[in-house]
């Protein structure tokens, strides 16, 4: 952690996506390494984990929409930001099925503008963009992708953040080329990571939320895709590697102007009935039933290759699959259970997590 507040520690950071699961877990993380943080995101639901911590969060908040460019620019602009994160971005596959226009104008056309409201700033600027595991053209096959291997998406979720890779890309190549950073001074990087879970996400349709959601309601849980192998990671895996992606980033800028995959060491993926049979194991209650009919198609297998960002980043995993999904369980039930305070339990985590990095 002591790396990071020397990177961190009085900077000026941006977050878009900061109301949303883990862009709340990265405002608390960023404020509490010494930054000065501004948020710019929609509004968060009712249920949230932003609307759990926000009275003890100490950073400044706007609720904009990023695809309306000329706010963002201003509040850009206003801020006058060391370091971006760009976060915001309908993260949904079966949302996408049923808003794909919404979909690919959040997360393509908002990425662009991020990048457009860069254009002739005047101090130096880390900027990491968000994306997937999901970028990749999934090809089902055994393997782990490496940052190198073709992108594609056969839903329109996954294709949208597909397409915001080559949109950064062009900006890099055509506007921020790292050859000239001396002139525009914008490093930028993307960030791919796979599943993730944590105290906190009340998102509909994702696996954890679901379960707790049954386990509170005392109803029975519907799988969808039970056999779909997935990358599960605690949140603050690829939040740490965000971050220290952004600090190296920050240092040399030509050298890290790339992508990175954020992911657990290999083998350590599950599938999705796998997790919610040691999450009910664990949590001693509870039972799902398989729903298999009429779902819109998810890629099945995939997995990520994190030898780049353990070679370049000298980022590697803390927690395997198991410790991720107790901590995970563990944070639900202090909270909503009993009653423990949101933040408190997520600073618990967070110092938990920087014990030994
Ligand atoms: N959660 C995961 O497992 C996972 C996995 C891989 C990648 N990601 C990526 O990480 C990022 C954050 O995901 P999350 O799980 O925290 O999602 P989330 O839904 O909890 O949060 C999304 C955030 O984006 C904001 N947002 C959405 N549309 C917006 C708009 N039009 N204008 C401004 N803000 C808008 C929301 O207000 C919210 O703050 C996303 O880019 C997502 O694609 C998430």
């Amino acid at each position: 952690m002591k790396n990071l507040e020397n990177s961190y520690r009085g900077k000026r950071v941006f977050i878009t996506g900061h109301t949303g699961f883990k862009g709340a877990w990265l405002s608390i993380l960023v404020s509490n390494l010494g930054a000065i943080v501004k948020g710019y995101s929609l509004p968060p639901p009712e249920i949230s984990l932003y609307n759990k911590i926000q009275s003890s969060l100490e950073m400044e908040s706007v609720f904009g929409d990023i695809n309306e460019f000329e706010n963002l620019k201003k509040e850009i602009l206003d801020f006058q930001p060391d370091y971006i994160f760009h976060l915001a971005a309908q993260p949904l596959v079966r949302e996408s099925y049923k808003n794909p226009l919404y979909t690919l104008n959040t997360n393509i056309i908002g990425t662009a503008n991020l990048l457009q409201s860069l254009q002739g700033y005047q101090k130096p600027c880390s900027v990491v963009i968000i994306t997937t595991d999901k970028v990749y053209e999934n090809k089902e096959w055994i393997y782990a992708y490496r940052e190198n291997d073709n992108l594609g998406g056969y839903d329109i979720y996954s294709s949208s953040k597909a397409a915001s890779e080559l949109i950064v890309s062009s900006y890099r190549n055509a506007f921020f080329n790292p050859e000239d950073y001396h002139l525009h001074r914008i490093g930028i990087a993307t960030a791919r990571a796979g599943n993730v879970i944590g105290g906190g996400d009340y998102a509909t349709d994702r696996i954890v939320p679901d379960i707790i959601r049954s386990i509170l309601s005392n109803e029975q849980l519907t799988l969808r895709n039970p056999e779909a192998v997935r990358p599960w990671q605690h949140v603050l895996e690829p939040l740490h590697g965000y971050l220290t992606l952004g600090a190296a980033l920050s240092a040399i800028p030509k050298k890290y102007a790339g992508s990175y995959n954020f992911g657990p060491v290999n083998n350590d993926t599950l599938t999705v009935r796998a997790l919610v049979e040691s999450s009910l194991k664990m949590l001693k209650k509870g039972s799902y039933v398989v729903l298999n009919e009429g779902e819109p198609h998810e890629a099945n297998l995939l997995q990520l290759d994190i030898s780049k960002a353990i070679k370049e980043l000298n980022w590697i995993p803390k927690y395997n699959a198991e410790e991720a999904i107790q901590i995970t369980l563990d944070w639900y039930l202090k909270v909503e259970e009993k009653k423990n305070d949101a933040f408190a339990c997520c600073m618990n985590d967070i110092l938990e997590y920087y014990k030994t990095i």
